[in-house]
């Protein structure tokens, strides 16, 4: 019988489309889901004249595998990985891979990788980002977990992976256990901080510059033809210009209350776990969760109020402003996370490929963008870059902006407008390129009250006093 390359569990739109993304490349796919009518629907509506067919059950499915078989699992994250596990190990036999290609938890690979191996069989978990549209056609894929299964099965997940700069693959292998799902949750982070910027950008034009809808097309429009081009910046301007059948535009009529699904709370969960100051991920984070109290924030509008927004100076120079703010802000953001994935790497014993990781972010996924190039000639300059912040380039990107993000971060404050990731972006900035801090104060304050102890300026590093201060 003919044996075939790959099985994919989850005949949803993702298992689906990697399905026919797979057998576009020339693989011959297995398609299970446990909702048999969910199989026989997608292999007769979309599987017609193709290397594709299904499975009734996962003994019937491991039957008809190639050894050593490769099932990719795309089914929800969380429990659900856990018990397909269970369920997929006796039809298994050693050296066999399973895939999980879901947004799972970076803990729940280590431990999956972990049990998975204790059975004798291999375990990937990967992140796969770009949604429905990038898992047909390519998207970024970030593979970690056991390294020997990587052999297996880079070309396939190279294959089907986008590809940028002539054909460089969006995939490349990110490091052991949880590497790869810790990987795709710091993009998603970014995600979050990205949009939200976006988000202010938007604010700002619309409720400081009182612009249109269609002036603010123009506006995204011709940042995409510049430093800012990216997906993001692409589709809002695009959402920008959407209409309704009465020529309404369709984002007027969108409740402002953002949903989240927790990966971009992860993010910030393990930043305060790792010691990586990740404020602007933490703001826009919370900037959803804020704006999901719609009901309170009704009834507070009637209650607070704040300054009524009033811009006054050049409108055309105030938008190349805000283009730069979004840049020098989004270069923070960048900074934060990549010092997040430092931190990880320490703590998991991971060799993480910083420009490596540019590159898998470069084409396919949600974040990608030409900005992402720039971050691998950074670390291409310096592989031990401790922060985006002082790469030659980026510092002249935020020299040249910073009046302009100040401009900006001022203006909106000043009229009352809610700019949480652009200001946490300047903040951070003016952080970090501060060499005394007030935490000597601080210390002294923890002395104070509870004998903590600080160390002196002029005594050597590690070296404990403490003053009887009353
Ligand atoms: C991607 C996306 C994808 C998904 C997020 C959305 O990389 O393709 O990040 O993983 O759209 O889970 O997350 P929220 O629902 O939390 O916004």
């Amino acid at each position: 019988m003919k044996k075939y390359d790959i099985a994919v569990i989850g005949a949803g739109v993702m298992g689906g489309n990697l399905a026919l993304n797979i057998e576009s490349k020339n693989y011959s796919v297995v398609v299970y889901d446990n909702d048999a009518q969910k199989t026989g629907k997608f292999i007769q509506t979309k599987c017609e004249g193709r290397n594709i067919t299904g499975a009734a059950s996962l003994a019937e499915l491991a039957s008809k595998l190639e050894k050593p078989r490769k099932i990719l699992m795309m089914v929800p994250a969380g429990k659900a990985v856990d018990a397909l596990i269970d369920e997929l190990a006796p039809h298994l036999e050693n050296g066999d891979i399973l895939i999980d290609g879901g947004n799972s938890h970076y803990p729940d690979t280590n431990r999956r990788t972990e049990y998975v191996e204790s059975k004798g069989l291999l375990y990937i978990g990967t992140g796969v980002s770009g949604g429905e549209e990038g898992a047909l056609k390519g998207p970024s894929i970030m593979p970690g977990g056991s390294s020997a299964a990587w052999p297996f099965v880079k070309g396939i997940l190279q294959d089907i992976s986008a590809k940028v700069d002539g054909n460089i693959p969006c995939c490349e292998w990110v490091g052991e256990k949880g590497a790869g799902h810790f990987v795709k949750m710091v993009h998603n982070g970014i995600e979050y901080g990205d949009m939200q910027l976006i988000c202010e950008a938007y604010q700002i034009m619309k409720d400081l510059l009182g612009m249109s809808n269609e002036e603010m097309h123009q506006v995204f429009k011709k940042w995409n033809e510049g430093e800012l081009e990216s997906y993001l910046i692409e589709i809002t301007r695009d959402i920008l210009a959407f209409k309704e059948p009465d020529g309404s535009s369709l984002v007027d009529h969108i409740l402002d209350t953002a949903g989240q699904k927790g990966t971009g709370k992860w993010t910030v969960l393990a930043s305060l776990d790792l010691g990586a100051p990740l404020t602007l991920i933490g703001e826009a984070v919370y900037a959803r969760t804020l704006s999901s109290l719609k009901d309170e924030r009704v009834s507070a509008s009637k209650i607070l109020s704040g300054p009524v927004p009033k811009f006054e100076g050049d409108r055309g120079k105030f938008i190349e402003d805000l283009g730069k703010a979004l840049y020098a802000s989004k270069i923070v953001s960048y900074a934060q996370g990549y010092v997040l994935m430092r931190n990880a790497a320490q703590e998991y014993g991971w060799n993480l490929n910083n420009g490596g990781i540019a590159l898998m972010w470069r084409g396919g996924c949600i974040i990608r963008s030409v900005f992402l190039g720039k971050i691998k000639e950074a670390f291409d300059r310096n592989s031990a870059l401790t922060n985006l912040l002082v790469d030659p380039f980026f510092k002249e990107k935020i020299e040249s902006s910073q009046n302009s993000w100040r401009t900006v971060v001022t203006a909106a404050i000043s009229n009352g407008i809610w700019t949480p990731a652009l200001t946490a972006a300047l903040n951070y900035f003016d952080g970090y390129r501060n060499g005394r801090l007030p935490a000597n104060l601080l210390q002294a304050q923890r002395d104070y009250f509870g004998a903590h102890t600080y160390e002196r300026t002029d005594r050597p590093r590690g070296e404990f006093f403490h003053t009887e201060w009353i």
